[in-house]
């Protein structure tokens, strides 16, 4: 029997997404309510492998006055990072090469000295399989799923995304006037990694030619053919989203920076790609927007938030009823807990018999294929 918990910490790791103050500022009230003391801890768990870099230490407590007036904030308070991996953490070795090395027991030990009781770790796939990892060396831990991207498995959908998607839709709605004044062809690359859950839809919300996902591989000729459709029927402008996962036939992945010691490679390119392509085989006028960051920025919608608050919520309760090793998922109409190991090292790509995917066929835009 594990004893009653009074201490708890939480951290948020990977790529930030709007709605992690709104996760951070739940658990703090959920856990002060409950009367227990709530820390944060600083950019992963960099905090506690760096505390000297931190003026305030590099885990710090987390008051209700610390958490008030946050929720609608983008970002995170707490800091984040993609390249902090405790399992394969990137270290200098004497001879100057770096090489990934094992700290998560740093992290375990941490946790009894300071006799902190259990951690809420906010994150991705890449946070959720490191809180995998720390639950199965003892440490008790609930998982919070959050990323723009959408691709994490056993959960309706993460927080960030509906943020994600408003913007990308907005910045379509704005582009199809500047595409019909100019005649001209406008490519939109968007984020969501080697899932096309954001540029679906996005695309359809926001009137879309084309689009393409990293599930269907293109053929250009395709779209080629939709341009050359819509000019024929006197629509001489094509909106055309481009995931930055998206893969031609016969072609690869574009990868802007490859992976290397604690970090995943970092795809875009593919736009430009298409743009190019499409300019030289239509002849028509052809620009790209790649909307890259933007996407993670800005305050949440009110779904997200609202997923964001009741995430944290669900995460305290997960813990005070004595769970540990679960991730709090969206199982509409309710919340409910899956094992993280369910969860971790699992993508959620779009499925190709999805209704949505048939939406956007029946409503005439090009998937590529
Ligand atoms: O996972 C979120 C995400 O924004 C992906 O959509 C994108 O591929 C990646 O992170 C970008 O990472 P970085 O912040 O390192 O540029």
């Amino acid at each position: 029997m594990s004893r009653p918990i009074k201490r708890i910490a939480i951290c948020t790791g990977g790529g930030d997404a709007p709605g992690l103050n709104a996760v951070i500022r739940a658990v703090v009230i959920a856990s002060a309510n409950r009367g227990w003391e709530c820390y944060g801890i600083h950019d992963g768990f960099n905090g506690i492998l760096f505390p000297e870099r931190y003026l305030e230490g590099g885990v710090f407590r987390l008051t209700r006055e610390r958490v008030r007036g946050i929720g609608h904030l983008g970002g995170t308070i707490l800091g984040t990072t993609n390249k902090g991996n405790p399992l394969h953490f990137p270290t200098r070795m004497p001879d100057g090469s770096t090489a990934e090395t094992d700290r998560s027991d740093e992290i375990l030990e941490y946790f009894a000295r300071q006799e902190l009781d259990a951690l809420v770790s906010v994150g991705g796939d890449g946070s959720l399989t490191i809180a995998d990892a720390l639950h199965k060396k003892g440490l008790r831990v609930v998982g919070v799923p959050k990323t723009i991207d959408n691709d994490l498995d056993k959960t309706v959908t993460t927080f960030g995304f509906d943020t994600a998607v408003s913007f990308a839709t907005e910045c379509l709605d704005r582009l199809h006037s500047t595409a019909e004044s100019h005649q001209r062809v406008m490519v939109v690359e968007v984020m969501g990694r080697y899932a096309g859950w954001i540029a679906l839809h996005a695309g359809i919300a926001g009137n879309a030619h084309a689009i393409l996902l990293p599930e269907i591989a293109f053929d250009l000729e395709s779209v080629v053919r939709k341009v050359r459709a819509r000019d024929d029927e006197g629509r001489m402008h094509s909106l055309v989203v481009v995931a930055e996962g998206a893969v031609p036939q016969h072609g690869h992945m574009e990868v802007a920076a490859p992976a290397g010691a604690g970090h995943e490679q970092r795809l875009g390119g593919m736009g430009e790609q298409v743009a190019k392509a499409l300019q030289e085989r239509t002849g028509k006028d052809t620009r790209v927007v790649v909307l890259g960051h933007l996407l993670r920025g800005g305050s949440p919608t009110s779904f997200d938030r609202i997923a964001a608050l009741r995430f944290g919520a669900a995460a305290v309760r997960a813990l005070d009823q004595g769970l540990t090793g679960v991730m709090v998922a969206l199982a509409f109409p309710n919340v409910n807990y899956v094992a993280l190991d369910e969860v971790a090292g699992r993508m959620k790509g779009v499925p190709l018999d999805s209704d949505t995917v048939q939406t956007a066929r029946d409503l005439g835009i090009c998937l590529g294929d």
